[in-house]
């Protein structure tokens, strides 16, 4: 596609029939591109939105690489993207939302059963697997010049989160992690004071950010020496560490593990202490076989009262957990985790991974 047909078209949902959309063939490799695509279809919600920004996370290289994914039924193609950041264009009369609010879009749909937790609103907690995720499964996502969500599926960021609310749905999971560690952690009298987090990334880096603002000592482990990663762990008043996770010199009351990398979740599963929480957020990819001493684990938990558990996706009283902490958050930190802002036309280049890379974003277009 020659650049000016990226530059010639209207912008405006009104005079268009077609949009441009970042699509996959789900179960193809590398099938990713750039198509024109009809306009979002109204049963997609009421609530029109321009996309500004389209964050690029772990889940959509798996997407890219056919190891995970599903498209609508009928349809070959998925529009993928579920990092989300828009502004409405337009929104039913009586809605909470109107035309030029900054919006993110949530991410999973409750089954259609619906099971206990998705009729409860809990459908990041469902119990058959019966889920749609935009961008992910069975729904087209978020990737296209124009989406369309349901008005209850949007959430309304504050206009000064114009340049990091495309963080929103990291954060989150993150949110929601959090959430479930202090659920269990209050199962009993419970004091924590330290954090350890594996992984530097956006995924670790959020962590930490809600790590201090609960006022807990934050550690954050890494493999990368120096750049980006440490300075940011500083600025939040973090310890950085490149060793291993037996080698940071104490003994965490959590650990967040952000990797999913099988030789450092076997480290921390065996550096947890007495109370301890690991919680794992890190999707790990498959065939990472490890020899483990079960019965050490399993001795060390049973005695120390310790609690292993997984956190994936994120409830709406999540999303507003997520806003609370971006809007407290430095704004300048944040906008740290944002590495590069790639613009559509170059796709190509966002999909390619930096070593310096944090968190990656294709703009799709201006406020
Ligand atoms: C997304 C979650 C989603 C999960 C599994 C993650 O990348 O952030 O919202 O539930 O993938 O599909």
């Amino acid at each position: 596609m020659s650049g000016e047909q990226w530059l010639v078209q209207d912008r405006s949902p009104q005079n268009r029939l077609q949009m441009k959309a970042l699509t996959i063939i789900p179960g193809k490799a590398n099938s990713a591109s750039v198509q024109d695509v009809p306009l979002p279809a109204a049963s997609d919600g009421s609530v029109l939105v321009k996309a500004l920004e389209l964050g690029i996370c772990g889940t959509d290289f798996e997407l890219i690489s056919a190891d995970y994914g599903w498209a609508p039924p009928g349809s070959q193609h998925l529009i993928i993207g579920h990092e989300s950041l828009g502004v409405v264009e337009e929104a039913p009369e009586n809605s909470h939302l109107k035309k030029g609010d900054l919006v993110v879009g949530i991410v999973r749909r409750p089954d259609p059963v619906p099971c206990a937790a998705c009729g409860g609103g809990q459908f990041d907690m469902c119990l058959n697997g019966k889920y749609t995720e935009r961008g992910i499964k069975e729904r087209n996502g978020f990737g296209s010049e124009f989406w369309r969500i349901e008005e209850d599926y949007a959430i309304r960021l504050d206009p000064g989160l114009c340049d990091v609310g495309v963080l929103m749905e990291p954060a989150s999971v993150l949110a929601k992690a959090w959430d479930h560690i202090t659920r269990i952690g209050e199962r009993a009298i419970w004091k924590p004071k330290t954090v350890l987090i594996t992984g530097a990334g956006p995924i670790g880096l959020l962590a930490a950010l809600m790590g201090k603002q609960r006022g807990l000592d934050v550690h954050v482990l890494d493999r990368v020496t120096d750049g980006k990663k440490p300075k940011l762990v500083e600025d939040l008043g973090g310890t950085y560490y490149t060793c291993s996770v037996k080698n940071v010199g104490f003994t965490p009351d959590i650990v967040i593990e952000c990797t999913g990398v099988a030789p450092v979740i076997a480290e921390t599963m065996a550096h947890l202490g007495n109370d301890g929480i690991l919680c794992l957020v890190g999707v790990s990819s498959h065939n990472q076989k490890l020899e483990l001493d079960l019965g050490t684990i399993n001795r060390a938990m049973v005695l120390e009262n310790s609690a292993i558990f997984g956190s994936v996706n994120a409830n709406k009283h999540h999303w507003q957990m997520a806003c609370d902490a971006l809007m407290k958050a430095d704004r300048s930190w944040l906008a740290g985790l944002i590495s590069r802002k790639e613009p559509l036309e170059n796709w190509q280049e966002a999909l390619k991974r930096r070593p310096d890379d944090i968190k990656v974003v294709i703009q799709f277009s201006k406020n």
